[in-house]
Order: C-alpha cells, then structure tokens, then sequence
C-alpha cells in the first residue's frame, strides 16, 4: 500500500526502537541492564491508582468534554497558581493524549506550511519531526556544554529570520538534564518579546530538579510573555504514570479553542476516570514525591562518579530529569575486531550486543558525541550496567 509523502518521511522514535530492542533480548532470557527507556522506575502514587478505581466504581465511564474533564482543568490551573504564583483560568488549559500530542496539537495549531521553529539541539527526540508534519522547518540551534547547554540570547538572535514562528524550550531537558536558571531566561525572554515570536516551554521534568536548583516556569520570568507561551506538561515523569497518556497545555484561550477542536475531530477526550484520578496527582506536591526525587537525586551522583571514572568519558553535571549525556567521541574511530565504531549509533549496538546494556545514541538527539543513559533504575543495575559498559570500552582499540 502506498504511504503518503508525509508519514514516510517520519523515522520511528530512536528511544522506543532501543526499548524494543533490548526488551527483545529480554524475552530472548538475555539478561540486560537498560539505560533506555525515559519513565521511573516508580509506581504510580497509591492515592492515584485508588482515585481511578473509586472513579470506576462511581461509573465515570463516559465521554468527557473534548478539551478535558472541568474538574482537572481547575485542578491544572491551581497547579500553577499554588506552586508558582501564575493566573491561569481553566478555558487557558488542555487536557492531553501526554505530554507529547501537548506538542503535536501546538505545532498544528501554530504552525503554517514553511514557518520556521527554532529547536535546540541537543533537543527531545520528537519536536523536528513533529514541526515537519504540521507543515513546519525546524531550524536546529546547536548548544553545547560551555553554556550548559542551554541557548544564550545570542544564538536566538542569530537564528530568528522572518519566517521565525515559534521556539522550544525545554528545561529541565530531555536527553541533558540542563535546565535553565531564572536569569538565562529572563535574557531569552527579552528577545522573544522583541522579536515577536511565539515559545513552546515543555516543563515535563518541572518537579525532577536536584541540589535546590529553582525550577521557574518561563512565563513567570517577564510581562508580556502569557500572551506568546504555550506551557506543555503531564503526569508521566512527575507522577511516574507514563502508561496513563495524560499531559496538559496551558496557553491563551483562543489556542485552546483551537486545540479543542483539533481533539473533537481526532482523539476526543482522555479516559474519564484517568483525568479523574489526574485531579488527585496535581493536589500531591513535590514533597509529597520526596522519596522519588532523593532517589533520583543519589542515583545521578552514582551514575556521574562511574561514568566519570572510565577514561575518556566525560559528563556535564545535569540539574534536572533523571538522564546523563556522557561524551563518548574518545572512542570513535576505534574498533573491536572487524567492527569499527563510527558514531553514537554504531556505539550503543555495540553495547548492547557486547555488554547487554542499552543506551540511547546521541544522534538521535541531535549530538552525535554523545549517548544519553536513564537513570531511572536501581543502584544495582547502575553499578553493573556502567561496570559492563567500562568494559567493553576498553576492548576498543
Ligand atoms: C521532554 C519531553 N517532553 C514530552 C514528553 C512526553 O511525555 P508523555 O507523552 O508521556 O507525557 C517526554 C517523554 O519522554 C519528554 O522527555
């Protein structure tokens, strides 16, 4: 069957393929360590998962409104006013399929064939793709580590043309962990007011921040930035609830609107008694999710010390999410018998059919140099994972 020019020019997702894969050898009785997949180890919060079966009973089986059940739309808006101070009415939210059809709807909602969106790189795997099929050009802004990888004002300067719609920011970020202090925002947000462009801030990590970083919402940073920010979120990371697809969007009433009709004529509504349970996360606060936010927290000093100690790797310091990017190029051009290992691709094969252990190749982040490693998995399983990996690297020669 023919597939349209559109659909077949979108390359599956580089860290669900590496999920497969090693959950192949998994079922295969191999025994992985699995660096791959971006959602914690933790269950769901017991109060969650009791919400959604009292809803069941209670019969909340039925449709809901397309833009989200009003009850957790309030429960979205409180979220911001409680925890950041912002004044968001419920009609300013939307209700999700993730985080990542947030994103999707954004894109097709803004976007008109040519319009140009400026993404970091390194950036979340899915953002090119996505602007590609809302008719959008991605324009790939390269940070690196000597900024912490974050975009300086210059480099959004230097990259907005006319045709400049909208910019991404994410932060803390998937696949760095970097996140944007408050005044390396506010620098940014200057040139978006100037510039008259329009910024998508995925804050999917907001609550996943270590050492007392303070994470801030970008539109709290400046006046005038509530009118061009469409915040995309979700219960996911935060609430360890990635088979829930619940994520929201906050932004002005006319783009919900838009979005709501978008979801009328494609998804409709979310389960209904899943944005029931939902109403129920969003009242827990971050110190409610201690216990997972520590253990992230002494994971990333176990994860940072050994993959620190392999010679030839080094790791920028990330402040947030629960990923390390190592930069692994000191083993590029190196080879282990016949195979030569050429890039972050050839590597993370590599290790996975040497070492068993799964990583996701930077390139597909837009960094070659680097691979990404979760860390949302025991201590066990980082310690012999990152043992394995040292040594396969140094079988390289
Ligand atoms: C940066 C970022 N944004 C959005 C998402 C989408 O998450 P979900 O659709 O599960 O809410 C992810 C998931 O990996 C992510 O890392």
């Amino acid at each position: 069957m023919k597939i349209s020019k559109v659909v077949s020019a979108i390359p599956p997702s580089q860290t669900l393929a590496i999920d497969a894969k090693a959950k192949a050898l998994v079922a295969d009785g191999k025994d992985v360590v699995s660096f791959g997949p971006g959602e914690p180890d933790f269950d769901t919060p017991e109060a969650v998962k009791n919400a959604a079966k009292a809803a069941l009973d209670a019969g909340l089986t039925k449709y809901s409104p397309a833009p989200g059940f009003p009850e957790l739309r309030k429960a979205i808006a409180t979220h911001y006013q409680r925890d950041y101070g912002l004044a968001y009415e419920p009609a300013e939210t939307l209700v999700t399929c993730g985080g990542k059809h947030a994103i999707f709807e954004a894109f097709l909602a803004l976007l008109d064939p040519g319009d140009e969106v400026i993404v970091p790189a390194p950036y979340w795997v899915s953002y090119p793709p996505m602007v590609e099929i809302a008719g959008g050009k991605p324009v790939i802004v390269t940070t690196d580590e000597s900024t912490g990888f974050t975009l300086t004002p210059e480099a959004l300067g230097a990259a907005i043309t006319p045709r400049t719609r909208m910019l991404v920011l994410n932060s803390p970020s998937n696949p760095t962990g970097a996140a944007y202090p408050r005044a390396a925002l506010e620098a940014l947000a200057k040139v978006v007011v100037e510039r008259d462009i329009v910024v998508l801030t995925d804050e999917i990590y907001e609550y996943l921040v270590y050492d007392g970083f303070e994470f801030v919402p970008f539109v709290s940073v400046a006046p005038g930035l509530k009118e061009r920010t469409i915040i995309v979120s979700g219960f996911s990371k935060t609430f360890a609830m990635t088979g829930w697809r619940l994520g929201y969007a906050l932004g002005p009433k006319e783009f919900v609107s838009a979005c709501a009709a978008l979801q009328s004529q494609s998804t409709s509504n979310m389960p209904t008694f899943a944005q029931k349970a939902a109403v129920t996360a969003l009242a827990l606060t971050a110190g409610d999710l201690a216990p997972m936010i520590d253990a992230f927290a002494r994971r990333r000093e176990l994860i940072l010390r050994l993959l620190t100690a392999i010679p030839g790797v080094t790791c920028f310091r990330p402040q947030g999410a629960f990923y390390v990017f190592p930069n692994v190029s000191a083993y590029y051009g190196k080879r282990d018998g016949d195979r030569v290992i050429e890039n972050s691709f050839d590597l993370s094969d590599y290790l996975l059919e040497k070492a068993l252990v799964a990583v996701v190749p930077g390139g597909a982040f837009g960094a070659d140099a680097n691979v990404r490693l979760s860390y949302a998995l025991g201590d066990a399983d980082i310690e012999r994972g990152i043992g394995r990996i040292a040594d396969a690297l140094a079988a390289l020669r």
